[in-house]
């Protein structure tokens, strides 16, 4: 009874099931922002399928404002999420996510407490025009930046770039960022209803997404169909594959990793390389591409992609709506503009890559894709930057030796290192190269880039520098080989001589973290491990009973 009077029972809501709305809209997150339009008719859904709606409040996750990096608080906020799902007492859970990592925290929660579950994206952001085309987010300011530091962008046009950005209204970044990316990847694991992967955040048709949303959880707990009926390792490979098939962010692949650690599945990178090496890129979006989100959902989303990928992605694995895949497929429009078949794509592939080697034991990755063709096989003389502040304060220094056959290395970027692992691993050209009209060099580092971001970067670098990863031993003029088709990445400096900086290598001054960075640079584990903390990663049948019997029926 307690609990009925808590949530303000009517009479005839007695027997009904309880379905959490877990809110991450705030205005400290323009990408989640617009989950407020939304509530309502998630709530009426709820209703009209005979459950009781229960709005509570979550964290906002949002990219732009928060440092060093939302990602250093999506792991908290995968844990807000499990503990609030496990102390209350619901019935399942909608999620609603957007901004890169509150859709990866909303999906591990989901995953872990194994409520009947679905998220709601909250859609991306217009597209105002500059310059004379739509403005891709992300993508296009990185263009711009580079301009701008060349010297061909007046402070006139940069005030406009930024008076258009401002004006793009709610929603998630309308590139295949990591938004966009993970929208596509919670979709193809069925943990979103299919076809609503980059619907336009300010339209009707999320409007009736949030509503349909509400309705299938709802139906769900009726037929207590729970995530793990869902996600199998078949949807996560399906997932890896898709990856592949849209060049997505790079983050995606530490967040589907986690999801993996989540579940006992394998999506370690020998197994993701494995599976990327013969799909060809086949949506032609920014950055790897030339289109934008609404573009690839305008011409049918997910369903045609997973239609384009034929034999490569397996149709019998469940949508979010409990149905095959088979059934989405069937009624897909045919792959057009820019979603392509096989037998046209918009590049072959391998679209992302791991690379292995003595300058990265347990793995690195790089987006081929975005990456220039003929630095894929490379070596060139390292340039060092001890961490992201070093490599602002040097990278224009006119007096700094580098040329365009040189590779940046910026270490110290990593999960434990930060603490954080922010997107620091794209760096600038340096200026002096950029006026030359350089465009891309090597770079390598032990952190992320934006999924919006592109060139020859290879990042992720593991086990990272703060830890002991070679990369900490790595000299200015040391040789490092990337060779992409042969998944090398080494360091060419003979044994006895890493051996010697090794003994020589000064331990970092003690940090003096408080708080949850503190917790997370203590528990945090490596990129191909997922970046989760150790203690949560593993769910042991012991800790999946202590998660259960707390949630029921009211
Ligand atoms: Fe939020 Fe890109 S900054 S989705």
């Amino acid at each position: 009874m307690s609990h009925r009077v808590a949530l303000r029972f009517h009479d005839d809501d007695r027997g009904k099931p309880v379905v959490g709305i877990a809110d991450t809209a705030s205005a400290l997150n323009p990408c989640n922002i617009g989950f407020s339009r939304l509530i309502p008719e998630v709530e009426r859904g709820i209703r009209d399928a005979g459950g009781v709606p229960a709005r509570f409040p979550v964290m906002s996750l949002g990219e732009d404002l928060m440092k060093p990096s939302a990602m250093l608080y999506r792991n908290l906020v995968a844990m807000e999420l499990e503990e609030t799902v496990r102390a209350n007492p619901l019935d399942g859970v909608v999620y609603l996510a957007n901004c890169d990592k509150s859709v990866p925290a909303s999906i591990m929660a989901a995953v872990t407490t194994n409520l009947p579950s679905l998220l709601l994206l909250g859609g991306a952001r217009s597209a105002p025009h500059f310059d004379g085309k739509p403005l891709g987010t992300g993508t296009d300011l990185w263009r711009a930046l580079d301009k701008r530091r060349a010297g061909r962008m007046d402070d006139a046009d940069w005030l406009g770039l930024e008076r258009t950005l401002a004006c793009a209204g709610p929603g998630a970044c309308n590139t295949m960022g990591t938004a966009s990316t993970m929208a596509i990847m919670t979709e193809v694991l069925g943990m979103s209803l299919p076809g609503t992967a980059g619907l336009a955040a300010i339209g009707d048709e999320l409007v009736a997404a949030a509503y349909e949303t509400g309705v299938a959880v709802t139906t769900a707990i009726l037929r207590d169909e729970r995530p793990d009926v869902r996600l199998t390792q078949i949807a996560l490979d399906n997932a890896v594959r898709a990856l592949a098939a849209v060049a997505g962010s790079t983050n995606a692949i530490i967040h589907l990793a986690a999801i993996a650690g989540r579940l006992g599945l394998d999506a370690g990178l020998a197994r993701m390389d494995h599976l990327w090496r013969d799909i060809p890129l086949l949506a032609d979006v920014e950055p790897s591409g030339t289109g934008l989100i609404h573009d690839f959902r305008r011409d049918g989303g997910v369903p045609s992609l997973v239609a384009a990928m034929g034999d490569q992605f397996d149709t019998t694995a469940l949508a979010g709506d409990g149905e095959t895949w088979a059934v989405a497929v069937a009624a897909a429009p045919e792959p057009s503009g820019v979603i392509h078949t096989r037998a046209n794509p918009v590049a072959a592939g391998p679209t992302l890559a791991a690379v292995f080697g003595s300058l990265a034991p347990t793995g690195a990755v790089i987006k081929t894709a975005a990456a220039t063709p003929s630095l894929i096989i490379h070596t060139g003389r390292a340039i060092v930057f001890d961490d992201y502040a070093d490599m602002r304060e040097r990278l224009d220094d006119p007096g700094l030796d580098v040329d365009a056959n040189d590779v940046i290395v910026v270490r110290n970027c990593g999960p434990a290192g930060v603490p954080g692992m922010p997107e620091w691993g794209m760096a600038p050209i340096p200026k002096r190269l950029v006026e030359q009209g350089v465009t891309d060099m090597v770079r390598i580092s032990d952190g992320r880039m934006s999924g919006t971001s592109f060139g020859t970067v290879v990042l992720h670098v593991s086990p990272e520098s703060a830890v002991g990863g070679p990369l900490g031993l790595v000299e200015d003029g040391d040789l490092i080989e990337l060779d992409v088709p042969g998944r090398r990445l080494g360091l060419l400096v003979d044994d006895d001589e890493l051996e010697r900086r090794r003994a020589l290598a000064h331990p970092s001054p003690p940090r003096h973290l408080r708080g949850w960075p503190k917790i997370y640079a203590e528990h945090v584990q490596q990129a191909p491990d997922g970046c989760d903390l150790d203690f949560l990663a593993a769910l042991t049948p012991e800790s999946r009973r202590f998660i259960e019997p707390v949630v029921g029926r009211s």
